[in-house]
């Protein structure tokens, strides 16, 4: 069983020929509301894996708050443990241009919780083979998940995105740590590989279609992505989670795990929308056939 600790969004989407320039009117091509959130969308990806998948977080009371449950159960994510708090739900402006994309978060009741909230949840945690972290609720918050499931022996994936400083103790209890290229330097200060070295079967860099990176102690291991037209890449990094969760829950080997991941990952950026391209297990199998 897969659990996500994190958030719950709303995504507003323009889709435009180029990025605009500071103090620049463009007109559009195209505008879609639709589900998002790093939390949710790395549980949307995970159940689509075939995972029984729960969601922990928070929707606003507002209209996207009903329809952002309302889609989580659709997906087959459990929200048993999503709650519904005063003030509006999280959104992200994202605009999508020139293949790739460029995202604001309004964090809405993503960044409200309580004193020691999370402590309700220590059941579901311990009952769960991984739990899912993002950096788009408190930090206190992820770092207090984190704790709880390394004391109950639950695997900790910890996507630290959007990136920010992380207290060391955090990156100690995290299992894995799976930054983008861009994250990591801005983590760690220094280039992919080196930093892989430092935290070897650990930190595992996203590099979009060129694959993943990780050092397994003695190697650099690179893990080839596939080469696809991308239309939309929202969500990529997400369904990478989701997909690498799915993996290890199953017990496969980093190397696999994260060429499975890959895989997911190409499939997911093939459609418009942080969740429309998730894909179906079938799918990821036949993508890795293609590599045999
Ligand atoms: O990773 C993509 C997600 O980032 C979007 O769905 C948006 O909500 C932001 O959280």
């Amino acid at each position: 069983m897969i659990t996500v600790a994190g958030s719950i969004n709303m995504d507003l989407v323009v889709t435009t020929d180029r990025t605009p320039n500071k103090g620049e009117t463009l007109l559009g091509r195209d505008f879609q509301t639709n589900p998002g959130g790093k939390g949710a969308n790395q549980a949307v990806a995970a159940a689509r894996l075939g995972n029984t998948t729960n969601m922990i977080g928070h929707v606003g009371k507002d209209a996207f708050g009903v329809s952002l449950i309302e889609n989580l159960t659709q997906q087959n994510v459990g929200t048993e443990y999503v709650k519904t708090k005063d003030g509006s739900s999280g959104i992200a402006t994202i605009t999508v241009a020139e293949g790739d994309n460029s995202i604001i978060v309004i964090p809405g009741a993503n960044f409200s919780w309580e004193l020691e909230e999370w402590k309700q949840y220590a059941s579901i945690i311990q009952k769960s083979d991984v739990l899912i972290l993002q950096l788009e609720i408190p930090l206190n918050v992820v770092e207090a998940f984190a704790n709880m499931a390394n004391k109950v022996g639950t695997t900790v994936i910890l996507n630290p995105a959007p990136a920010q400083a992380l207290p060391a103790t955090l990156i100690t209890l995290a299992d894995y740590l799976t930054p983008n290229e861009t994250e990591c330097k801005e983590l760690f200060g220094m280039e992919a590989e080196d930093a892989v070295a430092q935290f070897p079967n650990k930190l595992i860099v996203t590099e979009g279609e060129k694959g993943a990176l990780y050092h397994d102690g003695t190697s650099l291991m690179r893990i080839p992505g596939f080469r696809v037209k991308a239309v939309d890449t929202t969500g990529a990094g997400d369904t990478f989670n989701g997909a690498l969760a799915s993996a290890i829950a199953e017990g496969l080997a980093l190397k696999e795990a994260v060429s499975f991941a890959n895989a997911a990952a190409s499939l997911s950026v093939q459609h418009h929308g942080a969740q429309k391209g998730m894909p179906l297990r079938e799918a990821v199998l036949e993508r890795l056939g293609e590599l045999e």
